[in-house]
This record gives structure tokens, C-alpha cells and sequence, in this order.
């Protein structure tokens, strides 16, 4: 399709799924994934400056100050894949003054999609949550059991997947969610996060689509 690449943001809370539509996103649309807890994950197990600062917050299941997060993404977004393809922001922005510093550079999502999905079902998912380090696909023990036995001796568990940090972790997006809607309120789409992945992905899957249209007629007609 011509046109415009796509911008897209995707919100909800702790384990409502974001990461694994992000994965059936970049497959179908090529957007680059910029996903700030991955990218924090990668600065700490590589022992950065940057790594060594966020991981006590992270560990904490509180947030990476501002500036730090900030300056990662803006740095990330600048890059030219991610002017050509596109961009799919998982994870970010998470408080009001996130939103702000993306609008002061007049960065701005064509769609923000919200995942929702209920408390009792987010701490199961974080708990039984497994990470394979070496493709950075998202299992889980009950859900999507790994493939073989190899994989499944090589995951990993996130150690802020904790019942306890799950709880803190949805507390703090509880406080933020409202005031970084109000930035996005024109363009937002909930949707049900609480169904099987590749029902959630359909009804993504439509929405991006009918943007990826729209800004395809805008650009001819422009
Ligand atoms: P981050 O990595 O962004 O964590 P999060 O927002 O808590 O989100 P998760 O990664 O936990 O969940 P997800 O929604 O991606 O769900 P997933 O697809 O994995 O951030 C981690 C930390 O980094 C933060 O706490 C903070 O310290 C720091 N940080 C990051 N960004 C920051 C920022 N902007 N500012 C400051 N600090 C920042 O799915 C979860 C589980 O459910 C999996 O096991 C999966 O298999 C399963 N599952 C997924 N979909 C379904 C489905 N439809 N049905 C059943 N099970 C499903």
C-alpha cells in the first residue's frame, strides 16, 4: 500500500497481551517494534549505564525515571527504519509527562489501541509468563506451552513477575492510564484483551488495516 507508514501505539496493563500482538503486528505489517521494556531488559543484561540505573525501578515493579526512558525512545524513533516502515510504541508513553514529551516533538500515533482485560486474569498471566532469550518469544506454562523440550529448558522468568509486583505494577498503570488517555482520547480504540490471541489480533488487524487505507486515500488526494 502507498502512503504514509503507520504509527501506532499500544497500551494496557501488566501482561494484558501487548507483546504478543506486537509479534502478530510486525508479521503482518512490518512496523519496527519499539517496546521500552524490551529495550530496558537488553540494557540490563548487557550491564550498561543505562541497564545498571533501571534495573533496581524495574526489579521494584515501579517506573524508570522519566528522562531515562525518554531519551531512549526518542533516540529509537529517529532511527531511519523506523521513519520508512513505521512504528509500533509498546510501553510507552506510561505517565502524563511520557505523553507530553512525545507531543512537544510533535510525535503522534495515527491509532492508540488499549487491551482490556480484568485483574484476576492479568496477575495468572504474569505468573505463569516464560520468555525464550534466545527469540524473544512470550509462552505461557498453561496458555501457549513452549514447542519442545529444548525450548522449555532454556526459559526464563521475568523477576518482576511476581504476585506481589504484578500487584504494584498494575497499581501504578491504574494511576496513569487516565491522564495519558486525555492526550490520545481522539484516536483511541479499546478492545477486549480477554479472548483467545488470534481473536484480539483479528479485530487489530482490521482496525490498523482501515488506517493503513485511510491514510493511503489521504496521501493520493494530498
Ligand atoms: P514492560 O515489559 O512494558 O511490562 P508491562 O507493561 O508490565 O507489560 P508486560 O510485558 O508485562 O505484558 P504484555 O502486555 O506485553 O503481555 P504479554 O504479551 O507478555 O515493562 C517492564 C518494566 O520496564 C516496567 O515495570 C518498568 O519498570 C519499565 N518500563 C517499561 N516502559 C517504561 C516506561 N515507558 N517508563 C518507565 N518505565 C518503563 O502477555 C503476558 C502473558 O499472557 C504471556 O504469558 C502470554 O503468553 C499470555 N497471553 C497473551 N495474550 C493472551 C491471550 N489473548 N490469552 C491468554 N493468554 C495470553
Amino acid at each position: 500500500l502507498a502512503g504514509e507508514p503507520l504509527k501506532v501505539m499500544i497500551s494496557g496493563a501488566p501482561a494484558s497481551g501487548k507483546g504478543t500482538q506486537c509479534e502478530l503486528i510486525v508479521k503482518k505489517f512490518g512496523l519496527v517494534h519499539i517496546s521500552t521494556g524490551d529495550l530496558l531488559r537488553a540494557e540490563v543484561s548487557a550491564g550498561t549505564e543505562i541497564g545498571n540505573k533501571a534495573k533496581e525501578f524495574m526489579n521494584a515493579g515501579k517506573l524508570v525515571p522519566d528522562e531515562i526512558v525518554t531519551a531512549m525512545v526518542t533516540a529509537r524513533l529517529s532511527l531511519p527504519d523506523a521513519q520508512e516502515k513505521g512504528w509500533l510504541l509498546d510501553g510507552y508513553p506510561r505517565s502524563y509527562a511520557q505523553a507530553q514529551s512525545l507531543e512537544e516533538r510533535k510525535i503522534r500515533p495515527d491509532i492508540y489501541i488499549v487491551l482490556e482485560v480484568p485483574d484476576e486474569i492479568l496477575i495468572d498471566r504474569c505468573v505463569g509468563r516464560r520468555l525464550d532469550p534466545l527469540t524473544g518469544k512470550i509462552y505461557h506454562i498453561k496458555n501457549f506451552p513452549p514447542e519442545t523440550e529444548e525450548i522449555k529448558a532454556r526459559l526464563v522468568t521475568r523477576p518482576d513477575d511476581t504476585e506481589e509486583k504484578v500487584k504494584s505494577r498494575l497499581e501504578i498503570y491504574k494511576q496513569n492510564a487516565q491522564a495519558i488517555l486525555s492526550t490520545y482520547l481522539s484516536v483511541m480504540n479499546k478492545i477486549d484483551g480477554n479472548r483467545p490471541k488470534d481473536v484480539v489480533f483479528g479485530e487489530v488487524d482490521s482496525l490498523l488495516s482501515r488506517v493503513q487505507k485511510d491514510k493511503a486515500k489521504t496521501t493520493k488526494l494530498g
